[in-house]
């Protein structure tokens, strides 16, 4: 094991309010594609650029368009959680780790078992009626063609914050509350690129700050601990999870 990876499976073991906040890179092992690497959605030839079409005005002005992308791209039902959330999961059952903050809409962090999730940009499992505020699942959605509808008449919309929309404040409060408490703060799998996302890691107070990425960040100039590689392998490793 390499002296970073030694530092970070050290500073785990010392860990008592670890928190992790993740980004796409956190799901690519488990074979859904990020957004900004080379083979990432955003690197995809569309007819707009992805961060148009994930935006509310084209949610609004063309909602087939919309929902034609949305499923084909951003829906990946029978996605597993890999050796990464699983790894997050096992820490906080020891009582290690406090949080998992995420930017990712998948679920994968409770499906691999993690109870405390704070999902930034919300999540595909959940699905409202614009007008009466029906609740539908993913199942749901996917059944469905073109523009979900509500048997009340509604548009269905996903739970995600797309472009142009605000987070939801009780979960950025509770975030900080989170990263600001931590006595560790592990990064990973995200670019740190998309605002106020990847501001919340100016919180962390501590002197633990890691980044574990496949590539440079945004913010490799402020951590302590950089570990380049494969998240799901490097977590794994270090929490025995084969
Ligand atoms: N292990 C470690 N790092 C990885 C892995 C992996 N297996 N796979 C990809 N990465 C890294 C990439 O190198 C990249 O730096 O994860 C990062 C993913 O960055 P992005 O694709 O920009 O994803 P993210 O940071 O989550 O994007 C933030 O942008 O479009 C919005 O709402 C969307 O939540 C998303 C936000």
């Amino acid at each position: 094991m390499g002296t970073a990876m030694e530092q970070l499976k050290q500073w785990i073991e010392e860990g008592k309010r670890i928190v992790f906040f993740g980004g796409a890179g956190v799901s690519t092992e488990s074979n859904i594609p990020d957004f900004r690497s080379v083979d990432g959605l955003y690197h995809q030839q569309y007819a707009y650029p992805p961060e148009t079409i994930l935006s509310h005005t084209f949610y609004i002005r063309k909602p087939e368009e919309f929902f034609r992308f949305y499923r084909n791209k951003m829906l990946f039902p029978d996605a597993q959680p890999n050796r990464a959330h699983k790894a997050l999961a096992k820490l906080e059952a020891e009582g290690k780790l406090s949080a998992v903050i995420t930017q990712n809409i998948d679920g994968l962090h409770q499906k691999a078992g993690s109870k405390k999730v704070l999902e930034l940009h919300g999540s595909v499992l959940r699905n409202y009626c614009e007008r009466c505020g029906e609740f539908y699942t993913l199942e749901d959605i996917m059944k469905m063609e073109g523009i979900p509808t509500c048997h009340c008449g509604g548009r269905i919309k996903p739970d995600v914050v797309l472009y142009e929309e605000g987070l939801d404040q009780g979960i950025l409060r509770e975030a900080i509350y989170e990263i600001s408490h931590a006595d560790m703060l592990i990064v990973g799998g995200t670019s740190l690129v998309v605002y106020p996302a990847a501001g919340l890691i100016d919180y962390y107070k501590g002197n633990k700050l890691v980044l574990i990425n496949k590539d440079t960040t945004a913010r490799d100039s402020v951590a302590d601990l950089i570990v380049t590689g494969k998240i799901g392998e490097i977590l794994g490793t270090i929490c025995g999870i084969e």
